[in-house]
């Protein structure tokens, strides 16, 4: 018997289960927590965000799949089987992050915040707008994801550069490996965050990195948008740098601890936009059929897709 478990730490664990159904072909489905039966008779895990020391419970675990793209999470379980892990790579979440990094790039560029300032107090006022071409933004993270934002950002005209641990190239986009970080920060007004939680990321939006980027281009000043992971920032620096006016605006939509407390500061910084983590999350109904895919090409012997790489982290 070898039998699916789904694990949804979340909302959408009813959607997960209704959007698997159809695609089962008469394999067993359970659901954790409450139809979980027997451990013994699970061979592949489906999990966001499980408890940790979950999947150390099923004695014949042959593979997990990561229902997103991000698996710091689960990484972090130190009882993690050691069976092969594989995440989500998809259009429909890269693209569904991709909306929100253009639509954030935007309202920064376009002073959205200030006209709509403006329109609380009935201000008929326009302002100065530089065109896309003069404003340079930078993404950090050139995965599935980022370099998908890279290039929407440049068929609108932004000047956009990437940095990534090693040396990418892509066509019109000006890349930066993990040496390049300083002369990447120099050239960026608009930051725009998509790399993983690992060692070597959290903590990398800091005060010391917000104070290398470029100020005094077109753009009117720096701002960031965080999609990556929330324990990347230190939003004490952030509040410091909005304060100071190394940063002129930010956009989060991860944070260190989420659900964001209701009494955070952040959440009425008025340089601040919030949402909640929200930039892209994978329909079930789009990729249910993916997993089961996934289950037949690795019974077929072959390699699960997307694998991640543990000991880099991602
Ligand atoms: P990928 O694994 O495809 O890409 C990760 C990128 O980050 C790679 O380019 C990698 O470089 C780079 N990177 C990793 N570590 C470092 C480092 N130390 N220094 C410089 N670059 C580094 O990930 P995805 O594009 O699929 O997703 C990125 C992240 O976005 C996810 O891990 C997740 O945290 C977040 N995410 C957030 C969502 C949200 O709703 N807010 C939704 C989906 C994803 P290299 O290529 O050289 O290895
Ligand atoms: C994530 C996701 O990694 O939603 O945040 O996929």
């Amino acid at each position: 018997m070898s039998a699916i478990l789904l694990a949804v730490n979340g909302p959408q664990a009813g959607e997960w289960r209704d959007a698997l159904r159809p695609y089962l072909k008469g394999r067993d489905l359970r659901g954790w927590p409450d139809a979980v039966g027997a451990a013994g008779d699970v061979a592949y895990a489906c999990v966001w965000n499980p408890p940790r020391g979950l999947l150390a419970g099923f004695p014949n675990l042959k593979a997990i799949i990561n229902l997103g793209a991000g698996v710091d999470s689960l990484l972090a379980d130190p009882a993690l089987p050691s069976v092969p892990l594989a995440r989500v790579v998809h259009p429909d979440l890269t693209m569904r992050v991709t909306e929100y990094v253009v639509l954030h790039a935007l309202m920064h560029h376009r002073r959205q915040r200030l006209y709509d300032a403006q329109q609380r107090e009935r201000v008929w006022r326009t302002h100065d707008q530089p065109a896309a071409s003069e404003v340079a933004v930078g993404v950090m993270g050139l995965g599935a994801i980022g370099r998908e934002a890279c290039h929407a950002l440049a068929r609108l005209g932004f000047k956009v550069a990437g940095w990534s641990r090693t040396k990418k190239t892509l066509p019109g986009i000006e890349t930066f490996d993990a040496s390049g970080l300083d002369a990447f920060l120099r050239r960026t007004e608009i930051l725009v965050c998509l790399l993983p939680r690992t060692r070597d990321t959290e903590g990398i939006l800091n005060l010391a990195l917000f104070r290398k980027l470029k100020r005094d281009g077109a753009a009117g000043g720096a701002f960031l948008i965080n999609a990556g992971r929330g324990p990347l920032q230190i939003d004490t620096d952030i509040v410091a740098a909005l304060d100071e006016g190394t940063l002129a605006g930010a956009t989060l939509d991860v944070f260190p601890q989420e659900p964001l407390p209701i009494e955070h500061p952040l959440w009425t910084h008025p340089k601040i936009k919030i949402t909640p983590h929200n930039a892209g999350d994978i329909s079930p109904r789009v990729f249910a059929p993916n997993i089961i895919a996934q289950i037949e090409r690795f019974e077929r012997g072959l390699p699960l897709e997307n694998l991640v790489d543990r000991t880099r982290g991602y």
